[in-house]
């Protein structure tokens, strides 16, 4: 039987709320389709040991991570910490470090959810946002000057390289070829005058690769408009780093809420571990309550199985929570029911 190595980084928050259910869900769906997952869990990596050691993980973290065959991960964040502190102290090393240059954010409108949207009716919204994940708008390049004194300044630069942007959009389009055959990609060239028109070009270069890719561009402000006026008019969206960020949070919202978008970091080449999240944070307004929704952690556990090699056990998963959506009441507060976390897993389960 082969066995898969997972490393779980519950973090903060809710984070720690919304992985036992997901290793629920996954020890049922292993058991049943003949494969083993074995867990490594570090309880501790999180901004309690920030506020308690000063380092959000050991200096050997990423080592520890490297030879596991996947890392599965709740948020980090609390209000006691600064976000970038929690965020560069953890994930995006991750990130960075295993090459996990591709995020995917899948988002569905379920039967049985009602979304905010009125357009967006159940079935007829099924998207991906491919996020470049290690470049762009976050970056270390620039600094603070003068802090305190009326000539205060920051600059921050962002970084687009051709082998950066190639891979992330080349994967997209061939995403793109394998669904629906539409990619849009996200830019804002009119007022950002050196990185997006770059941008540009190298989406125009790839998209001579794919042939069969009907692709247009929009600018990230009139896209966010039409996310909500009709979102069903799209498939694939590829956006730099701080576009497909902002995009992918709207476009869960669109789906009834942000407690059910999954994300998957990836490493296409399979050099080294790809990390799978549920796109929220922690949370800490309904953290230690007992009713996040552990949805999106639960799909991020599906995307992990998929890309293991399991995608019948993953497709398991996913129609277990559709069908609990479609045909129950059970859900939690964010989709306007009254279930805790764990009661939704329970009846996950049940119909799994
Ligand atoms: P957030 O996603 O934690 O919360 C935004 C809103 O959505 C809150 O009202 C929250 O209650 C609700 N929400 C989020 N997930 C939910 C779930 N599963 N079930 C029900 N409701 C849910 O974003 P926010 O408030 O901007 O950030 C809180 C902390 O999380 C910050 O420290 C931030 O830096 C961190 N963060 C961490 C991320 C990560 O670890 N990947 C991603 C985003 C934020
Ligand atoms: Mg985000």
């Amino acid at each position: 039987m082969t066995t898969h190595h997972i490393a779980l980084i519950p973090g903060d928050g809710i984070g720690t709320e919304v992985l036992p259910p997901a290793r629920r869900v996954l020890d049922a769906v292993s058991c049943r389709h003949g494969f083993g997952l074995s867990y490594t869990s570090y309880d501790d990596w999180s901004c309690a040991r920030y506020l308690r050691e000063g380092a959000m993980m050991p200096e050997d973290g990423l080592d520890r991570l490297r030879d596991q065959d996947a890392i599965l991960l709740g948020a980090v964040g609390h209000p006691d910490v600064p976000d970038h502190v929690s965020l560069w102290g953890l994930l995006i090393p991750i990130r960075r470090t295993f090459r996990q240059y591709v995020n995917l954010r899948p988002i569905r409108v379920f039967e049985g959810v009602e979304s905010p949207v009125r357009g967006a009716v159940p079935g007829a919204v099924d998207l991906v946002v491919v996020r470049e994940n290690t470049e762009g708008e976050y970056s270390e390049a620039g600094g603070r000057r003068n802090r305190g004194f009326p000539e205060e300044l920051a600059v921050q630069e962002a970084v687009f390289t051709r082998a950066g942007v190639t891979r992330v959009v080349d994967y997209a389009f061939g995403l793109a070829a394998g669904r629906s055959g539409r990619l849009t990609s996200a830019t804002k060239s009119n007022g950002i005058v050196h990185t997006l028109p770059f941008w540009d070009e190298l989406v125009a270069e790839c998209a001579t690769g794919h042939p069969r890719v009907a692709w247009d561009q929009e600018h990230i402000d009139a896209l966010a408009a039409k996310l909500v006026l009709d979102p069903a008019r799209y498939d694939v969206i590829v956006a730099s780093n701080l576009f497909g960020d902002i995009l992918s949070d709207l476009a869960a919202a669109v789906a009834g809420s942000i407690g059910i978008a999954p994300a998957a970091n990836l490493n296409p080449e399979r050099e080294f571990p790809s990390m799978f999240e549920p796109v929220h944070g922690s949370a800490p307004d309904i953290a230690g309550l007992g009713v996040a929704n552990p949805l999106g952690a639960i799909w991020s556990a599906a995307l992990m199985l998929d890309h293991l090699g399991h995608r019948e056990a993953a497709d398991d998963i996913t129609r277990a929570f559709a069908s609990v959506l479609a045909t129950t009441d059970v859900r939690t507060p964010d989709l306007g029911g009254t279930a805790g976390t764990a009661d939704f897993t329970d009846e996950l389960l049940r119909l799994l």
